[in-house]
């Protein structure tokens, strides 16, 4: 998708859908105006209410408009990002569906709002792209289309992509609105790449292929990637990883993503991904239902590619670590059972009471390798690591988890800014009673309460006494299925809020 920004009229725009934004208050005051200016007839208004997302196409503007389609596009009350984005959104799923391939969309109108976090000319540009990338994307590269009618075989295979979006802007906020919707290209195209990532199934992304995914964007966008590989794991006695491996055909692999900026570097910040290509459960095996699900059991690993390589693209003045444990979690003769006690990177003994908690084993030996390798400022680690943490919070929103109450707080900021939601869940040490062994330091399972909490208490013992860190759980917010009130596939979720916490320290 190309970028224009313009400050022509929106008269001469030439798309193949126009959209102009417009707020319940707009709807009241200036639409009559606008609309009549356009040649079009105010008979739409009756019905149309400008809540956010809301869309009436309109055809005909007797040749006074150089577009082939208005969208009257509703943004509720114009004053919420998050209804910006979903406007943006439902604009760009619109434009795919109809095959468009110009898609425009007025911003000259755009009044930011004082004192609202997120309501700037630039902020509210890169939003409007990032809801633009994200509505339009589509996961088709599985799709051979062999069983398609004859008479559409025959036409050359339209791309349902739009090719290029157009920004109509004022004359005096045009710069602003370039800037912004260029980082909203950088956040929204890496996002549509984790979710790329969390989409392919598992037997077309092995740990090996997840290295290999950073490898790729790394000599794009210019950061270091080095692989560990079975060997290399095995002399580092990451025990953690290669316990969860032991079941699998397929090697693990532990992957660094290292982007240094050219100047000098505010903070040094690890993120840590899990990076499971699919979660059967192991010897502990999950039920048939849904199994397929958990091929986005990577979706951290996801995550930590996707804003390693948005870091980068935007020359963020941070240092950023991304690290990767990656394998999958299969049963089998020479799997890990249930019972087995196993030595992490750290040295610390782990009972396995349950093979199917296998995230935390292999986040085990990363947050102990981020924080004794690179004494970071801070950690954060994305896991898909409980469906606990679904009960407690549903789809949408992720558990988050810190010893830091000041890192909790600007993490918040951060996912407000970037339309994630997180909810902040405790540490008490109480939670701990549940995963004390008899026979090991811990226990990977702590009973049927607090599932997510006692988790998190788990990956805790193994941060090296690290003093800021936090753990986001993503199991309910990174990949939607049905009736879960998202898009299905992976959401890439976590990329835009480690950008906009990125850019709080820069
Ligand atoms: N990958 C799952 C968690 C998960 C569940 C993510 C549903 C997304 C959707 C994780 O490895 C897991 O199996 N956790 C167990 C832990 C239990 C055995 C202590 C769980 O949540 O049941
Ligand atoms: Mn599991
Ligand atoms: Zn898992």
């Amino acid at each position: 998708m190309k970028l224009t920004v313009t400050t022509d009229g929106i008269e001469n725009i030439a798309a193949d859908l126009l959209a102009l934004p417009l707020s319940k208050r707009a709807l009241e005051k200036d639409a009559e105006k606008a609309l009549s200016g356009l040649g079009l007839a105010l008979g739409v208004l009756k019905d149309f209410k400008a809540d956010a997302g809301e869309m009436t196409l309109l055809y005909g503007t007797g040749g006074k408009c150089a577009a082939a389609r208005i969208a009257l596009l509703g943004i509720g009350e114009g004053n919420s990002p998050d209804d910006w984005r979903k406007a943006a959104g439902a604009l760009a799923s619109k434009a795919v569906e109809l095959q468009l391939s110009r898609l425009g969309a007025d911003l000259s109108g755009v009044i930011p709002v004082a004192g609202v976090p997120g309501h700037s000319f630039l902020q509210l540009a890169s939003v409007f792209v990032q809801g633009c990338l994200a509505g339009s994307y589509r996961f088709e590269r599985l799709k051979s289309g062999k069983l398609e009618k004859p008479e559409k075989k025959k036409s050359p295979k339209k791309k349902k992509e739009i090719s290029e979006l157009i920004l109509v802007s004022g004359k005096d906020d045009a710069s602003l609105i370039e800037k912004g919707a260029a980082e909203g290209m950088v956040v929204g195209t890496s996002r549509n790449a984790a979710r790329e990532l969390v989409n392919l199934p598992g037997n077309l992304l092995e740990a090996e292929d997840i290295a290999k995914a950073a490898k790729e964007s790394g000599k794009k966008y210019g950061f270091d990637v080095t692989v560990f590989n079975r060997k290399e794991i095995e002399a580092l006695g990451m025990g953690g990883l290669l316990s969860v491996n032991k079941g699998s055909f397929h090697p693990p692999t532990f992957t660094i993503l290292e982007y240094r900026p050219k100047t000098k570097a505010s903070k040094v910040v690890a993120l840590v991904g899990k990076g499971v290509t699919f979660d059967s459960g192991g010897i502990s095996l999950k039920p048939a239902e849904g199994m397929g699900e958990m091929k986005s059991d990577m979706s951290g690993a996801a995550c930590v590619i996707g804003a390693v390589e948005a870091a980068a693209r935007l020359a963020l003045p941070v240092h950023v670590i991304g690290l990767i444990p990656a394998t999958d979690n299969m049963p089998g003769g020479t799997a890990m059972k249930p019972g087995d006690v196993i030595t992490t990177y750290s040295g610390i003994t782990v009972e396995v009471g349950n093979t199917d908690a296998e995230g935390r084993l292999i986040l085990a030996d990363a947050l102990t390798y981020a924080a004794e390798k690179y004494k970071p400022d801070v950690i954060i680690d994305f896991a898909t690591l409980t469906g606990a943490c679904i009960v407690a919070l549903g789809y949408s929103v992720a558990g988050l988890f810190s010893n830091d109450d000041g890192l909790a707080g600007e993490i918040a900021e951060a996912a407000e800014l970037s339309g994630e939601k997180v909810w902040r869940l405790p540490l008490w040490d109480l939670y701990a009673e549940q995963i004390k062994s008899d026979v090991a330091d811990v226990s990977n399972t702590g009973g049927r309460g607090a599932g997510s909490i006692t988790a998190a208490k788990f990956l805790e013992k193994f941060i090296s006494g690290h003093e800021h860190w936090a753990h986001i759980d993503i199991a309910g917010p990174a990949f939607g299925t049905k009736n879960t009130g998202k898009t299905s596939g992976g959401t890439g979720f976590g990329v835009g809020l480690v950008i906009e916490l990125l850019k709080k320290w820069s």
